[in-house]
C-alpha cells in the first residue's frame, strides 16, 4: 500500500542522523549570545494575525503574499508567525519588560512559516535564531548585535560572508525619500507588476524588495535612500561604522539593502554569502525604532536580527566544515539466558544513571545478533554476561576499537567502567597532544 501522505512541501525533516549538527547550531548560538548578555524568550507559533499586518506591515511581500493565515473555531484570525520579531516585541510589551532596566536583550530559536516558492534555502518552514535588542538608541548598540552575528559565524568557522551595511533613516528624513521613489517609479508604472502598481501610493520602499525580475529591475536604478538621510541620521550611520571599525568587524554600505518588513529605521543590515546559490543572505536585521510604539507601547529604541538555520547549514555544508561527532553508545552489555539478560538490564540502569549512555537486549536476539547489533550502533565497549559470569561475578570487557580486553569484577561494575572508559578518553586526548594529568584512582576511590 502506498504511504497516505507525505511531508508538505517547503518542509524538512531532520533525522537522527542529523539533529545532532542541529542541536550544535542551537546551542552554540545560545551560547554565543548569552556571552553577550542575551537571554532566551519563547512565544507562541501563532499570533492575532494583526500583530504582523501592523508590526510587519500590510505592504509587504510577507503580509500580502506569503502569510499562513486561518480562521480558528471561534473565528478569530490566526497566523502562523512569519518571524520572529513582532511576537517578541508583542511579549516584550505585554509582560512590562520596558519597566526593568534596559536595555533589554533577549534571544530565539523559532520556527517560522511562510508561503514561498520552495527552492534550495528557501522553505515553507524554517527555523531562525534572532536576537532582539530593547531600549537603546545608541550607535554602539548596532555595532554590538553585528558583532555577535559575527563571533557565532566565527565560532562556526563560516567564511567568505560578506557583511552588508545600510541606513534607511527615521520616518522625518523618509518623507522625502517617499517623494523620489513615488516620482520615480510612477514614470515607470506600466511596467511594474500589479502589487508594486498598488504599492506605490501606500508605501513605495516596497518595490524596492520586490521579487518580481522586472520590478526588480527597475527597482536597480532608483533613488538611494542614502542620499535623502537627515543631519541626525548620517551621524547615526557614521558612528555605528566608526563601532564597526574599532572592533575589527569588515563590512561594505550597499544603499541597495532596504530588507523587506516595515518596521526597519535607521541601520539595517545583511550578512551575504555567494556559494549557496540565489538565497544567499544568511542574517538579516536592523534598527525597529518605531516597532514598539506602533503595537500600542511606550517608545522604545530597539533592533536586532535573524539568522536562518537551514541556509547556515547549507553554507557550512559547503565549506566542508565539521560538526562534532553525534555521541555514540558507549557499553553494550549481550547477554545468554533469562538471568544474564535481568543483570545486563540492573548493570545498565546503574550506569544510565551515572550518566553513560549504555545499551542491552531488548529485542530478545541471539547473543551474535547482540554483538552484530553493537557493532553498528557503534558501541565503544561491550560485554558479554552467562551463566558463568554470573557464577564468578567477573567479565570481560571488549574495547570494539582496539580489540583489547580487560576484565572486570560485576560488582565493582559502574566504577570500574567509568574508570576504563575515561582512561581510555585520556589516552587518545594524549595521543592528540594534550596534557592530562589526572589521578584516575584518586577521582574514583579517594573521594572524602
Ligand atoms: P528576514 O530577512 O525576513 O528577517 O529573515 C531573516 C533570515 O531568515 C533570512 O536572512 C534567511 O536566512 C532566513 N529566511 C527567511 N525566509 C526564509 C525562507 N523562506 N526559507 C529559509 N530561510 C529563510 C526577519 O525575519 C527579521 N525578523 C529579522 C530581524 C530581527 N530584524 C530585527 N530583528
Amino acid at each position: 500500500m502506498p504511504l497516505l501522505t507525505k511531508s508538505i512541501k517547503g518542509t524538512q525533516d531532520v533525522l537522527p542522523q542529523e539533529s545532532h549538527k542541529w542541536r550544535y547550531l542551537e546551542q552554540s548560538a545560545l551560547e554565543v549570545a548569552e556571552n553577550f548578555g542575551f537571554r532566551e524568550v519563547r512565544t507562541p507559533v501563532f499570533e492575532h494575525t494583526e500583530l504582523f499586518q501592523r508590526g510587519v506591515g500590510d505592504t509587504t511581500d510577507v503580509v500580502q503574499k506569503e502569510m499562513y493565515t486561518f480562521l480558528d473555531k471561534g473565528e478569530r484570525s490566526i497566523t502562523l508567525r512569519p518571524e520572529g520579531t513582532a511576537g517578541v516585541v508583542r511579549s516584550f510589551l505585554e509582560h512590562g519588560l520596558f519597566n526593568e532596566p534596559m536595555p533589554q536583550k533577549l534571544c530565539y530559536l523559532t520556527s517560522c512559516y511562510r508561503y514561498e516558492k520552495p527552492q534550495a534555502g528557501r522553505l515553507r518552514e524554517f527555523h531562525q535564531f534572532g536576537v532582539e535588542c530593547f531600549g537603546t538608541a545608541d550607535p554602539a548598540a548596532d555595532a554590538e548585535i553585528i558583532a555577535l552575528a559575527k563571533q557565532y559565524f566565527d565560532f562556526l568557522g563560516v567564511r567568505d560572508l560578506r557583511l552588508e551595511l545600510n541606513s534607511i533613516g527615521c520616518k522625518e528624513c523618509r518623507k522625502d525619500y517617499h517623494k523620489a521613489l513615488h516620482d520615480y517609479f510612477s514614470a515607470r508604472k506600466d511596467k511594474l507588476c500589479p502589487t508594486c502598481v498598488e504599492r506605490l501610493d501606500r508605501n513605495p520602499m516596497r518595490i524596492l524588495d520586490c521579487k518580481v525580475p522586472a520590478c526588480g529591475e527597475i527597482a536597480a536604478d532608483a533613488p538611494k535612500v542614502t542620499d535623502y538621510l537627515c543631519d541626525d541620521c548620517r551621524a547615526h550611520f557614521e558612528q555605528v561604522q566608526k563601532y564597526l571599525g574599532a572592533m575589527d568587524i569588515p563590512f561594505t554600505v550597499n544603499p541597495s539593502i532596504v530588507r523587506g518588513l516595515d518596521y526597519y529605521s535607521r541601520t539595517v543590515f545583511e550578512f551575504v554569502s555567494s556559494s549557496i546559490g540565489a538565497q544567499g543572505t544568511v542574517c538579516g536585521g536592523g534598527r525597529y525604532d518605531g516597532l514598539a510604539e506602533e503595537l500600542g507601547g511606550p517608545h522604545t529604541p530597539a533592533l536586532g536580527f535573524a539568522l536562518g538555520l537551514e541556509r547556515l547549514m547549507l553554507l557550512m555544508e559547503s565549506q566542508g566544515l565539521p560538526f562534532p561527532e553525534a555521541e555514540t553508545c558507549s557499553l553494550y552489555i549481550a547477554s545468554m539466558g533469562e538471568a544474564a539478560a535481568q543483570k545486563a538490564a540492573e548493570l545498565v540502569c546503574a550506569l544510565r544513571r551515572d550518566g553513560i549512555h549504555a545499551e542491552f537486549d531488548v529485542v530478545g536476539r541471539s547473543v551474535k545478533a547482540q554483538m552484530k547489533f553493537a557493532n553498528k550502533l557503534g558501541a565503544d565497549f561491550t560485554l558479554v554476561l552467562g551463566d558463568s559470569e554470573l557464577e564468578s561475578g567477573k567479565a570481560v570487557l571488549k574495547n570494539m576499537k582496539s580489540g583489547e580486553t580487560t576484565d572486570v569484577e560485576l560488582a565493582s561494575f559502574p566504577g570500574d567502567f567509568m574508570r576504563i572508559s575515561i582512561s581510555e578518553s585520556l589516552k587518545t586526548l594524549e595521543d592528540l597532544g594534550v596534557d592530562t594529568n589526572i589521578d584516575l584512582n584518586a577521582l574514583f576511590y579517594n573521594n572524602d
